[in-house]
């Protein structure tokens, strides 16, 4: 009875895997964190863990009380360290450091076990994957750039040097009761370019803007990976004229677009896709800035 009741309880700690988002910004370092319920008896060298992504390109290993510095992956060599003094408390994070583009998206999994001392390798904590990290990596942009044309009675919204792809969101504020109004993106003309060397974005959105009873327009660069917004407003010369929005329809521009991620052993070509544009007005599914 006793047997049975202490190997569920394994089962169940071996199958409890923890699983994280982390979103960061290129250059930036961080810990994946991780622990196990360690048995107050085990030493270093009954512990074994190791930190690997979905390709199982290895980051760190841990065996028997040393890091086994051979089994890592070019990708990460010199890049990850663990916490010595914690691992005893079953603290098996890890930290990455330098972080780039390419290891955008990846999902970084740490599996572990504790074994008895001795020829025989009885396992106290039998090998299981106890955690999952899923990293997004972003590059923010800097500043955002917004001209009104006269002449087109148009305004365009620039950023640059950027990731991943920004939703962009034009307001109106109107000039008597002051309250906003969100345009429709099917009014917008967003094209974003992937430069193929850096992977960083480039974005140019473009409305019409007619005159009317609005006194200013505010466009919005959002950055969905560091949540980070970007606003740039410029006030309007009004006429007293009522006017209503231009009904064109929008381009569509969107796409993923293809990032070259070498992966382990060989290169191969994988398309990385930016999330879908969220928290916008309602639009079709099929049209849209973004
Ligand atoms: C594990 O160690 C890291 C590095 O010292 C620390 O930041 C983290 O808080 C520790 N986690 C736990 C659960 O103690
Ligand atoms: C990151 O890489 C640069 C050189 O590319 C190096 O000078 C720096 O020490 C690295 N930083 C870390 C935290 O590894
Ligand atoms: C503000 O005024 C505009 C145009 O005059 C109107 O369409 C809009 O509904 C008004 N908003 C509010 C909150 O009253
Ligand atoms: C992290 O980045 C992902 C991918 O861009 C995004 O979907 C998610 O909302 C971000 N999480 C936070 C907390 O900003
Ligand atoms: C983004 O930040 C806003 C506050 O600026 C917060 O309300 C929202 O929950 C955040 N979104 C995510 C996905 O974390
Ligand atoms: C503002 O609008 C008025 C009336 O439409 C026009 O006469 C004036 O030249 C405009 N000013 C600028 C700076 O465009």
């Amino acid at each position: 009875m006793f047997v049975v009741s202490v190997a569920y309880f394994l089962l169940l700690v071996s199958e409890a895997t923890v699983v994280l988002d982390v979103n960061t910004t290129v250059g930036e370092s961080m810990t994946f964190p991780c622990t196990l319920t360690i048995p107050a008896t085990a030493a270093l060298k009954n512990l074994r863990f190791y930190w690997q992504d979905k390709e199982n390109c290895v980051l760190y290993s841990f065996n028997e009380g040393r890091e086994m510095p051979n089994h890592v992956h070019k990708l990460y060599r010199g890049r990850v360290t663990a916490f010595s003094q914690e691992m005893i408390r079953g603290n098996v994070s890890v930290k990455l450091n330098n972080i780039t583009l390419q290891d955008n998206q990846k999902v970084f999994e740490a599996f572990a076990s504790v074994f008895e001392s001795g020829g025989t390798k009885r396992y106290t904590v039998p090998h299981g994957k106890i955690c999952q990290v899923t990293l997004h990596v972003a590059v923010p942009y800097k500043s955002v750039n917004l001209a009104v044309h006269e002449e087109s009675m148009t305004a365009d919204c620039t950023t640059k040097r950027g990731f991943p792809k920004p939703l962009v969101t034009w307001r109106f504020q109107h000039l008597y009761n002051k309250s906003q109004h969100l345009l429709d993106p099917r009014d917008v003309d967003t094209t974003a370019e992937q430069d193929p060397e850096d992977h960083l974005y480039r974005l140019k959105s473009t409305i019409e803007i007619s005159g009317g009873p609005y006194q200013s327009v505010t466009c919005l660069i959002h950055n969905p990976t560091l949540n980070v917004t970007l606003i740039a407003t410029h006030v309007l010369n009004n006429s007293e004229a009522e006017w209503s929005l231009p009904g064109w329809a929008g381009a569509l521009i969107a796409a993923a677009a293809a990032v070259l991620i070498p992966s382990c052993g060989l290169l191969a070509y994988h398309v990385y896709r930016t999330p879908r544009r969220a928290r916008q007005p309602s639009s079709s599914p099929d049209t849209g800035m973004l």
